[in-house]
This record gives C-alpha cells, sequence and structure tokens, in this order.
C-alpha cells in the first residue's frame, strides 16, 4: 500500500549550481566473502561488453534548469559512464553491471520513508516525482578507487524531498537502503557486503544544495547500471556515498551503518569527503584516473585530485572543527 506524499512544498526553491587495488582482496582477507578473486579492477583487461538497450529520452521529464557544476571539464562519454560501474549488487567486475542488471525492473517502485519526521509510510515513485522540477547539473565524480568521470545529471535537490516530510528536531541524519532482490540481482548471492546496500549522511550534508536526487543521466532515464529509479549524488564525497536503487529512506538520531564502513572501517569512513591529503591505507588518493574515452586505461589522463573534489567552497564549512583525518 502507498500512500500520497506531502505535496512540493511552494516555498523550496531550487538553489542554483550535486583500485580497487583489490577491494575484493581485502574483504576476502576480513573473511567477508567474494568468491571470484583475481586481480583488482583497475587494472582488469575489460572483456567487450554489449551495448545496452539505451533508455527512454527524459522527455517527459521537463529539465528546468541546466547548471555546469565542473568547470566546463569535458563530459565523460556515455559509453564509459554506463558500461564501467560498480554496483556489486550485480556482480564486482566493472562490466557485470550493465551485463547483469537487464532482468532488475525499476518500475512499478515505492519508497519508504520512516523514522523521526511528521510523515512517514511508503509512497509511489509518480508521487515522489510529480511536481518536483528536474535540473541537468553536470558534477564530478571521483571513486574511491582513484578514477573519476564527468556526468550530467537528471535530478533535483535531495532537501526538496526531505522537507516534505518534515523531520523532527531528533533527526540528526539521514539513513538510505538499497531495494534488496535476490532474483533480480544475482550479486546478492555473494555476501561480499553485508547486504542490503546502505549508506548515511548527516543531516545538513543531506540538505546541502549539491546533494542531488536523481532519476536520469546524459537528457535519459538511468540505465539499471546507474542505480535506476533513484539513486543519491553527493559530489563532494567518494562514489561509494551515491547509493543506487533507494528503496528507503530514514531519518535517525545516531550515526547510520554503512555497507563499506561495516565491512572495513579503517579503509571506508562513514565521511568519505574526497580528502587527497588522506591516503587509502593501500594506495595515494592525490591523483585520480579521469576515465574520458579511454575506458579502462590504467595510466591515462591522471589528473591531480582535489579537496572535496574541487566543491572546498561550497562545503568545507560542513566540516569546521573536525579533524578530517580522524573523521575521513
Ligand atoms: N550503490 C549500490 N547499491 N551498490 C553498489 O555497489 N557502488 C558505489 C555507488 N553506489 C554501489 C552503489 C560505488 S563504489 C560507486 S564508485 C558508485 O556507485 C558508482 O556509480 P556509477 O556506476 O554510476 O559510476
Amino acid at each position: 500500500m502507498t500512500r500520497s506524499v506531502p505535496p512540493v512544498s511552494p516555498s523550496v526553491s531550487i538553489t542554483p549550481q550535486a583500485v580497487y587495488h583489490n577491494r575484493r582482496t581485502i574483504l576476502k582477507l576480513l573473511g567477508l566473502g567474494a568468491a571470484a578473486l583475481a586481480t583488482g579492477c583497475t587494472s582488469q583487461a575489460a572483456p567487450p561488453v554489449p551495448v545496452p538497450e539505451t533508455p527512454r529520452r527524459a522527455g517527459t521529464l521537463a529539465v528546468s534548469r541546466r547548471t555546469d557544476d565542473a568547470g566546463g571539464e569535458a563530459q565523460t562519454p556515455y559509453p564509459d559512464a554506463t558500461q564501467y560501474n560498480n554496483f556489486y549488487e550485480f556482480g564486482t567486475g566493472k562490466s557485470d553491471p550493465a551485463t547483469n542488471s537487464s532482468r532488475f525492473k525499476p518500475r512499478p517502485w515505492s519508497l519508504e520513508i520512516a523514522g523521526h519526521a511528521e510523515k512517514t509510510g511508503r509512497f509511489a515513485l509518480e508521487d515522489i516525482l510529480a511536481g518536483q522540477p528536474l535540473e541537468e547539473r553536470i558534477y564530478r565524480m571521483r571513486c574511491v578507487e582513484a578514477w573519476s568521470m564527468v556526468i550530467p545529471w537528471l535530478g533535483f535537490p535531495l532537501a526538496n524531498l526531505l522537507k516534505r516530510f518534515a523531520p523532527t528536531s531528533r533527526a540528526k541524519y539521514v539513513a538510505f537502503t538499497t531495494a534488496d532482490r535476490p532474483a533480480q540481482m544475482p550479486g546478492l548471492a555473494d555476501r561480499i557486503l553485508d547486504w542490503p546496500y546502505r549508506e548515511g549522511l548527516r543531516l545538513d550534508e543531506a540538505m546541502h544544495p549539491l546533494t542531488l536526487l536523481v532519476v536520469g543521466m546524459y537528457g535519459r532515464e538511468l540505465p539499471n547500471q546507474n542505480g535506476a529509479p533513484l539513486r543519491l549524488v553527493v559530489p563532494w564525497k567518494y562514489g561509494f556515498k551515491g547509493i543506487k536503487s533507494i528503496a528507503r529512506i530514514e531519518f535517525t538520531e545516531q550515526q547510520p551503518r554503512t555497507a563499506w564502513n561495516v565491512a572495513a572501517p579503517g579503509e571506508y569512513g562513514f565521511y568519505a569527503n574526497v580528502n587527497p591529503a588522506v591516503d587509502h591505507p593501500r594506495w595515494s588518493q592525490q591523483t585520480e584516473r579521469r576515465i574520458a574515452g579511454t575506458g579502462f586505461n590504467l595510466f591515462g589522463n591522471r589528473i591531480t585530485t582535489q579537496p572535496f573534489n574541487g566543491y572546498a567552497e561550497q562545503v568545507a564549512h560542513l566540516y569546521a572543527g573536525m579533524d578530517l583525518r580522524k573523521y575521513f
């Protein structure tokens, strides 16, 4: 049973401006499973991938504003952004999500809203999106594995949605959970992570105007492998904070447990702000491999990683007084 969604508040304005060197091996070392372990993803020779069906143009999704928040940098070609992915529910290889997600059904979809808010319940996606103007925002995306892309997302500020449910004063964090559908997500058979995938943000991070709830990319609906029908994009944080195929949002008082932080707390912090000064225990974070037509080229296009992925001016104040080496 879905409920009717609180209406979009007219007062909500759109603010202009969203290596793995073998993660599988460390997970195995940690006793967390991971079946086939070979080389790390970045050094994997990519097998040819069938080009996935191109999703519908988001023609019905009127775009109200377009903003370049990547300083004019060239966009990553669509085939790279949709065939070089991390979505472990469909496998751990970079091409697995495109290959293995065709059985996943992003419609019909509902979103459960729970926790410390005046309005909670289960809501149909159509109602969540009704009356919600969409924006295109071009953001840099930096994966913790030290590769990066520039992607034009279609979505709207997460704050617009959260405000509609009127979080109470006890809401200090927002916890997100991905859909848990073993029949449609073959990767769930491997206990690589403590499924379902979970992520979280502090409430002020969630309410920041750069934080985007995304329904499309490159002018089209999100392909399954990129997190259809609804995903998070937080451009100043490592990509693993960008949880895909969100089924549940909960307002919590305590810092929520997150899938990667539970799996390897010494490697993947709750904050996960992009920070070239804090190395991953097994690799440097000072540079990144910008994927732009070179696809799976390990050494090409090395560029310097920027603090907060280049969004420091907008977000550094959120962490004033915090030791970001400790709260990484
Ligand atoms: N969300 C879910 N549910 N499962 C995942 O495995 N991987 C994360 C994030 N969201 C992941 C996820 C990681 S590690 C990254 S880098 C980004 O998705 C990748 O997004 P992309 O494939 O669209 O580039």
